[in-house]
């Protein structure tokens, strides 16, 4: 597909380079901060799963120029190497290692996050089922080094897809946080199970040390969380019998703003044309396919 018909095709992807943001998901995130007011009183702030940076470009902006925070401190971590980004530390490495949360804690003077966010997505195989589970562990690993780094009162986002067992993360967050909530910026397609979770006010459990470790599996990390143990579902009082816990789904963006899904006619007053991307993907997967292609080492047999 050529560059000016994924400008039609896509408003938020064209409105993204018209700004200078590096993906669209750029849009995400703003959407999610208009409704929730995510970035006031921050200034540390981790960026999980952040490559090629348009969530981090969003924060320096934010807290740098909008806020003036000159004291403020933003880490984002990829497995992809990152173009830098005025005022934010980029860390290459995988979020489920232990060492990484070192790093960023380190970068941090040991002081705790007021902020984390994850944009993950794993690189998907087409095995739907396989594809849900890893996602599934991709958002424990970065709840996980958000337990180990997040302040008390502090507030977590990160990429869901609404698959068959999310009432159960929802519920178990519920456990960690003040309020849990759903929600769809009008950036993120329609057409897809795509959702951010937006948990504020971050309480410690009780008596609970989190702490990463290699090789530790997700049920021993949570062990002595104290999370849906039977005592809990025994002394845990719902005022209604009858009502469940479902985190509230909650649509946010400006409704008169352009539809995802939608396809849109370039203005042909417009000189500008097709747009260059902001960034071109350091690293890509496909790289190495590029670059046989490029040789002619790519031929059907
Ligand atoms: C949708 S992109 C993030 C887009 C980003 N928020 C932005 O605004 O530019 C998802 C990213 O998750 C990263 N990722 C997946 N698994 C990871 C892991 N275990 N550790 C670090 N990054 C990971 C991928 O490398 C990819 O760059």
């Amino acid at each position: 597909m050529g560059k000016s018909s994924k400008d039609k095709r896509d408003i938020y992807y064209r409105r993204a380079k018209e700004q200078g943001w590096r993906a669209r998901s750029a849009f995400k995130l703003l959407q999610l901060n208009e409704e929730f007011q995510l970035f006031k009183d921050i200034k540390r702030v981790v960026d999980l799963c952040a490559a090629p940076g348009s969530w981090s470009q969003v924060l320096s902006r934010e807290l740098f120029e909008n806020q003036n925070h000159s004291d403020a401190k933003i880490v984002a971590v990829d497995l992809q190497p990152m173009t830098p980004i005025e005022g934010v530390t980029t860390i290459q490495a995988d979020i489920t290692h232990p060492k990484t949360l070192q790093t960023i804690l380190d970068i941090f003077g040991g002081e705790p996050a007021d902020f984390v966010c994850s944009d993950g997505a794993p690189d998907v195989t087409g095995l739907h089922d396989l594809d849900e589970y890893i996602q599934a562990q991709l958002i424990l690993s970065a709840l996980q080094l958000t337990t180990c780094i997040l302040k008390p009162g502090g507030s977590f986002v990160a990429k869901i897809f609404r698959g068959r067992d999310i009432d159960l993360l929802y519920s178990q967050l519920s456990y960690l946080f003040e309020r849990v909530i759903c929600a769809k910026p009008r950036s993120s397609r329609g057409t897809s199970l795509e959702a951010f979770i937006v948990c504020m006010g971050y309480k410690p459990r009780p008596g609970w040390n989190p702490k990463l470790e290699l090789n530790k599996s997700t049920e021993e990390f949570f062990e002595d969380s104290n999370i849906g143990k039977s005592y809990n579902l025994e002394h845990f009082e719902l005022p209604d019998p009858e009502e469940r816990k479902i985190a509230k789904f909650i649509a946010c963006g400006d409704l008169q703003d352009g539809d995802s899904d939608a396809t849109y006619t370039l203005d042909n007053d417009s000189k500008i044309g097709a747009l260059d991307p902001v960034q071109m993907p350091t690293a890509p997967p496909y790289k190495k396919a590029l670059e046989m292609k490029r040789r002619g080492d790519l031929v059907r047999r």
